[in-house]
């Protein structure tokens, strides 16, 4: 199971860059008739992408990653609560921070954390919060930095014995190497302090239960790892060594345009290949299901798009064996293929047991979102055996594909699967075409 709740009608906007100068991958959760909570979170995950841009300089392989996801964590009552849960894995100087908000999805209003309390009595709040946490820190650990309540009271959910939970983003206490420190208020304690949109909170919204942390949970079944060639299934009856073929994938998705995307393929009966992200899979179901119904192959483009070469051995485990799961069981198609989100990968992603496909063809269409470009870029240096590299999560690249796929054709090449392109494949091995 992929953390994060499925709740109905909420859909997800994703910006995400495919290449590493910078990674980043920025996900926000779009909940119909809560405009107020959708500007506000829209506006601080842009807000997280433009500093980190910025930041993390101009130059070309900086190794900076960005991962900033805002997933819905409790609804109910007409309310619903939201985390952001940003990532900066940088070794040292790496840290996860927490922001989350409250919001009516009739009246219209959002709240941040921290006014779950009201306004006066804040201040006492956050130095009951500080004192608190500060016990988990190590000896002589904490720093006083005058922290205000904006700071401290950032991420504020209601705990299990209706209570609150506050988790304190990493460095705010004490150095980043102290980790994440939380405190506990019981019920008792916040009753008299809350503000009434806090007791409309505590009245409606179901308790929040993982405390939020940076580490995946262990893969529950190590992946096999087959020395054999994973056998794949072409559908076509395409031979590809005969016939010049050529593949066109889309990743990061399903998304919001993909439902769009499916009808055009179908109407062009051409095939493709997604290459999906589990925790969108696990949001949009039914578009898995019709992908895979429509004769497009299923493939895995891990969970939520960690660059690959900076996880361990397990970590990676867990992102490519919990997305596969979650595909296969949507898709009823073996999800064999691996496409590493930026195309990085180590020596240990190659021991996962599964084959990498990664392209030939880059259209940038993420960086572009032009789709007179994207359609420029994907016939610029195709060639029989080419893979193509779109993303199904931009408008642009959805738009631009019934072109591309005609053209493609104009010149003599057959669209297929990348199984059907390429083949039976050893595990660990890198395609980048035929
Ligand atoms: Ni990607």
């Amino acid at each position: 199971m992929i953390p994060g709740r499925v709740v109905p009608g909420v859909t997800y906007r994703q910006l995400s860059s495919e290449s590493t100068d910078p990674a980043y991958l920025v996900r926000y959760a779009v909940v119909p008739g809560a405009d107020a909570l959708n500007t506000a979170v829209e506006t601080a995950a842009q807000a997280r992408l433009v500093r980190f841009v910025a930041e993390s300089g101009q130059g070309e392989g900086t190794g900076a990653e960005l991962h900033v996801n805002v997933q819905v964590i409790a609804s109910g009552g007409g309310l619903v609560a939201e985390r952001l849960t940003a990532l900066t894995p940088e070794g040292a100087k790496g840290s996860v921070t927490h922001q989350t908000w409250y919001a009516s999805s009739t009246d219209n209003w959002v709240i941040e954390s921290r006014e779950l309390i009201a306004e006066k009595h804040q201040k006492a709040f956050a130095d009951l919060v500080v004192e608190r946490a500060r016990r988990q820190l190590s000896a002589d650990a904490y720093v006083d930095r005058g922290l205000t309540p904006a700071e401290v009271l950032r991420d504020v959910t209601v705990n299990a014995g209706g209570g609150l939970t506050v988790v304190l983003d990493q460095g705010l206490l004490g150095a980043l190497t102290e980790g994440t420190q939380y405190a506990e208020l019981t019920s008792a304690e916040i009753e008299p302090l809350l503000s009434p949109r806090g007791r409309q909170v505590l009245a409606a919204l179901p308790p929040v239960a993982p405390t939020p942390t940076s580490e995946p949970p262990p893969s529950p079944t190590p992946s096999s790892t087959p020395s054999a060639p994973v056998s794949t299934q072409p559908a076509s009856g395409v031979d590809c060594a005969v016939t010049k073929c050529v593949a066109l994938t889309f990743d990061d998705g399903p998304g919001i345009y993909t439902a769009r995307l499916l009808d055009e393929l179908k109407a062009a009966r051409a095939p493709a290949t997604f290459f999906m992200l589990g925790q969108n899979a696990q949001a949009h179901p039914d578009l898995v299901r019709r992908a895979a119904a429509e004769g497009h192959q299923i493939g895995n483009h891990t969970v939520d798009h960690r660059s690959l070469d900076r996880l361990s051995l397990a970590q990676q485990r867990w992102e490519v064996d919990t997305a596969a799961a979650v595909l296969r069981r949507l898709s009823g198609q073996p999800v064999t293929l691996l496409r590493p989100p930026y195309g990085a990968y180590d020596a240990s992603t190659r021991t996962l047991g599964v084959p990498l496909i990664l392209w030939d063809v880059d259209t940038e269409d993420w960086k572009n979102r032009d789709a007179a470009v994207t359609t420029r870029r994907a016939l610029a240096t195709v060639r029989p055996g080419s893979i193509i590299l779109l993303h199904d999560i931009h408008q642009s690249s959805v738009a631009a594909t019934p072109g591309i796929v005609q053209a493609l054709r104009k010149r003599g090449l057959t669209l297929v699967t990348v199984s059907d392109l390429l083949g039976p494949l050893r595990p660990g091995a890198v395609s980048t075409r035929r």
